[in-house]
């Protein structure tokens, strides 16, 4: 038998996608052509809310780029694999003379109960934007970290600088799986992410390149900077950021269960998970997250 050009198998969906680190009880993403492993359902949800609050309260603000005044007068903002869109409404509320569109693989966002300076759009965003050259102020984008493969991200930032203008800010945040005062258990946990990340070919230590990305690309003015967030003690940060990576082990408990066998059954992951809890306030671990921005010229 042969296939039409336009039956060929779509890029990727040949290759040993190893799905063994889906949970058969969630839901997730149908692109083929999108490497995310993270599941698209009302728990995930939750816990994008959860986190974006933790990040907004850890960093002290929504984004670091000097954007700040023309937010206020009014810009054109993008919001790249937005999720539920909670960056993008809290933005939206805060600046209502100012437009966020947000694009995502998955239809989390909201379609129809939302603030009128916002839009919301199905997009893989390793394809070029849906938008015109020359259409954005602002591209935000935070933790695809486990979406976008090693050489997908280059094309990524090409992309957006093709939709925005002159003088424009782009601005990645992203997790790291670097620890400060890292117990076994929680280093246990990162390894695991580590594993995931080799097998789907995402490139986990992305942020190291974020400003050579940047550069590379044409962007001025580029700066970057690191946060150590407190991981169960010490402040609300910690707290949240705790919660927030349980949901997110738990949603990725069955390749640490494939890994570590001893973890397979729900008691053993639970006391797992409350051991590593304790670890961390033991140990005062910190994890690392970094963002940087640039200016197209
Ligand atoms: C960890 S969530 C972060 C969501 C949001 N940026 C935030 O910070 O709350 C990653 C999001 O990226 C989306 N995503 C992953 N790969 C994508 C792709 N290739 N194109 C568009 N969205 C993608 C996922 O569907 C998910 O909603």
């Amino acid at each position: 038998m042969t296939l039409n050009i336009d039956e060929q198998p779509p890029a990727h969906a040949n290759e040993n996608e190893g799905n063994d680190y889906k949970d058969q009880s969630r839901k997730y993403h149908e692109n083929v052509n999108a490497a995310y492993v993270l599941p698209e359902d009302e728990m995930e949800n939750d816990r994008l809310y959860m986190q974006h609050y933790a990040l907004k309260l850890a960093f002290g603000a929504n984004f670091d780029s000097p954007i700040e005044e023309e937010l206020e007068q009014g810009i054109t903002v993008l919001d790249s694999g937005c999720g539920p869109g909670t960056w993008t409404l809290d933005m939206a509320q805060q600046y209502p003379q100012s437009k966020f569109y947000g694009l995502d693989i998955s239809s989390v966002f909201p379609t129809e109960i939302k603030p009128s300076n916002t839009e919301f759009q199905l997009h893989n965003i390793t394809e070029p934007a849906p938008f015109p050259e020359n259409t954005f102020d602002y591209v935000h984008q935070r933790l695809l970290v486990m979406g976008l493969r090693n050489e997908e991200w280059k094309k990524v930032i090409s992309n957006y600088l093709q939709v925005l203008k002159s003088n424009g800010y782009f601005e990645f945040t992203e997790c790291t799986t670097d620890l400060v005062n890292g117990g076994p258990k929680m280093t246990l946990l990162m390894d695991c992410m580590k594993t995931i990340a080799t097998m789907k070919d995402l490139h986990i230590e992305v942020y190291r390149d974020f400003a050579s990305y940047f550069e590379e690309a044409g962007a001025i003015n580029v700066r970057s900077r690191q946060l150590i967030a407190p991981f169960n003690h010490t402040n609300k940060v910690g707290e949240l950021l705790w919660k927030d990576y349980c949901m997110m082990f738990t949603a990725l408990k069955p390749i640490v269960a494939k890994t570590h066998p001893e973890l397979a059954s729900e008691e053993a992951y639970a006391k797992f998970m409350e051991e590593t809890g304790e670890e961390c306030k033991e140990y005062k671990t910190h994890l690392i997250f970094s963002r940087c921005y640039g200016q197209k010229p």
